[in-house]
């Protein structure tokens, strides 16, 4: 899988791309992830990338022509465009799923005040990684790359993801490891004995619970 991550910031994807799971799968060649700055693309002689937004208010805008000219360069029939912006559809687990299986990804990161509203047209979706305002789109563009590197084959064992939280509609169970014994906490019988079938009905019957006490909209939904 190839990711294009467009962004004003591109030092902020440093640590990101260096460390860490992503930092192995990008070295065992599961996923090329290329950082591009928008300002290469501009056109003005100071390399502008926003201006004042018509009609007033405060804060600037991010211009259409950097923008349009990178995802030209950089597109082609298997790319799918994102756009991140809190305006967008709300993501979760399965959209991670269901972009693991894309060939192509390009992520627009918005910034400062907003974006010029015909970047718009650019995008084959808009996503939102929560409710909430950031300064800007990089760290969401870190937020789902992260989630659908780690799904892509053999970059994580994929019993480790089998069981994440989510994937059937149920929080995680808890896990334990060494001491069996911490601060007169105790590890689970059962996770010590050895029999698999009860671990099972355990774990089972503990995402229940969990996601019963915490989530309890996750049982509530059947998508
Ligand atoms: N840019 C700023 N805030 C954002 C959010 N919540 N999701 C996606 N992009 C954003």
């Amino acid at each position: 899988m190839k990711i294009d991550i467009l962004t004003i910031f591109p030092e902020m994807f440093d640590g990101f791309l260096t460390t860490s799971i992503i930092k192995r799968a990008i070295n065992q060649e599961k996923v090329q992830i290329k950082i591009h700055d928008i300002r290469k693309y501009s056109k003005d002689p100071h390399r502008k990338v926003d201006d004042y937004g018509y009609g007033g208010g405060k804060g600037m805008v991010l211009m259409p022509q950097p923008i349009f000219d990178a995802v030209d360069d950089l597109k082609d029939e298997s790319s799918k465009v994102i756009l991140m912006t809190p305006q967008g559809r709300p993501y979760k687990q399965s959209s991670a799923y269901t972009l693991a299986k894309e060939k192509h990804i390009i992520i627009i990161c918005g910034h400062y005040e907003g974006f010029d509203e015909r970047i718009r047209t650019l995008a084959d979706m808009e996503i939102s990684i929560g409710d909430y305002v950031l300064t800007g789109g990089e760290l969401p563009s870190m937020v789902i790359t992260d989630s659908i590197v780690r799904l892509l084959d053999g970059v994580i064992e994929e019993d480790s993801h089998k069981n994440d939280s989510f994937n059937n509609g149920l929080l995680d169970y808890p896990v334990y490891t060494k001491p069996v014994e911490f601060r007169g906490m105790k590890v689970p019988e059962v996770l010590l004995s050895g029999h698999h079938a009860n671990i099972k009905k355990y774990r089972q019957q503990m995402s229940l619970e969990k996601t019963q006490d915490r989530r309890p909209d996750l049982l509530e939904r059947d998508e």
